[in-house]
């Protein structure tokens, strides 16, 4: 596909449209209830090698392959253990990726090089109907420039790709705001025949409806503290240090102390902040946005990235991000949060 600055970019809602140009190795930036994706056919390369230029997405970082749905999981995997079709019998479509090994049908370009490929169905009617009326599944990445925050609405999509690709299929605004959970399933040890789960992004599934699975459930530790490198290739690479980033220097923390620590270096400095419930005023802060006033984890999961975007906008120095309560998807958002400051932390 050719992708060039000035192409003209359409939003909405004509799936006939964006078959189409999917049919023909293009680009459509598609809603679901996570974030928007941006979607190529997932089994032709020039369309996949396309959605990694039009993002500035290195190489190393593999792509989800999103399905019509889960029983379509056999057609590109191999050695699935059976409790995955439990839970995506019971879970899908919904916000959950599952890492499986995968069969020759999926390109390395689409896992990068790994003999895992991450598989979901999207909950969203309009692109289960597009994804219905194709031969082929997509690759969706977050459709926002590499790095940059995750888009929850088409406008926000139109704002970073517009003139790099022909079409944005309009969702409305998305129901969740913060990606998928990642997990994988590891063979708990040589000996034992049972599998555990290992968890590689934490996101909008709350993992407490797994407990009744009884799995052992691991955690691959992807630290916000390690430095990112242009070249690594960790174990998921969505997992980078800075990631989720808006052009505005943002701390995470307890407000109050940041805003002492910040004007003691700076007294004139104008402080934006975005809390979980609270308005905060004083202290050099011009603007406070709260992530849900009615204390609500899955109303600020669908605010954040919404708000991340528009506090560019005021006239501030810097932002100041407030953890939110570390329970159920709460935690995906305090690590989008921390991911978002961490060039300056
Ligand atoms: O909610 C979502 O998952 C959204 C929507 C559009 O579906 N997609 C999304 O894609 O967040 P992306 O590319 O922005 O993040 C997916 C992450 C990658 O950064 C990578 O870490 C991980 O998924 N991933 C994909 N394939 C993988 C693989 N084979 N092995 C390990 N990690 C993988
Ligand atoms: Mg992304």
């Amino acid at each position: 596909m050719i992708t060039s600055d000035d192409m003209t970019t359409e939003i909405g809602q004509d799936l006939k449209k964006a078959k189409e140009i999917l049919e023909k190795a293009g680009l459509v930036a598609i809603p679901t209830e996570t974030v928007y994706g941006l979607a190529a056919n997932a089994l032709n390369e020039q369309a996949i090698i396309s959605v990694f230029q039009v993002k500035a997405r290195p190489r190393f970082n593999p792509l989800i392959v999103h399905l019509k749905s889960y029983t379509e999981i056999v057609k590109y995997t191999k050695d699935v253990p059976p409790i995955v079709f439990k839970i995506a019998e019971e879970f899908t479509p919904g916000p959950l990726t599952f890492l499986l090994k995968k069969t020759n049908i999926v390109s390395d370009i689409v896992t990068a090089g790994s003999p895992l490929v991450a598989l979901r169905v999207p909950r969203h009617n309009l692109t289960l109907e597009l994804l219905n009326s194709l031969s082929f599944p997509l690759v969706a990445p977050s459709a926002n420039p590499f790095t940059y925050v995750s888009p929850t609405s088409a406008e926000h999509v139109y704002n970073n790709l517009h003139g790099k690709i022909p079409y944005i299929l309009d969702g409305g605004e998305c129901n969740i705001g913060i990606e998928s959970t990642i997990i994988g399933f590891e063979q708990i040890n040589d000996s034992a025949p049972g599998v555990k789960i290992v968890v590689y992004r934490k996101g909008g599934f709350d993992l407490t409806k797994l407990q009744k699975y009884n799995l052992q459930i691991d955690f691959i530790k992807t630290s916000t503290s390690e430095k990112n490198s242009e070249t690594e290739n960790v174990n998921s690479p969505g997992q980078l240090k800075v990631h989720y980033s808006p052009n505005i220097p943002c701390y995470f923390g307890k407000v109050k102390t940041l805003c002492d620590e910040l004007q003691t270096k700076n007294n004139s400095v104008k402080i934006g902040i975005i809390s979980f419930s609270e308005i905060y005023t004083g202290n050099g802060i011009v603007v406070c946005r709260a992530l849900s006033k009615e204390k609500s984890i899955e109303i600020a999961a669908k605010n954040v990235f919404k708000i991340l975007r528009e506090m560019e906008n005021e006239d501030i120095d810097l932002l100041i991000l407030e953890p939110i309560p570390n329970i159920g998807i709460g935690e995906a958002i305090n690590d989008r949060l921390q991911r978002a400051a961490a060039k300056y932390t």
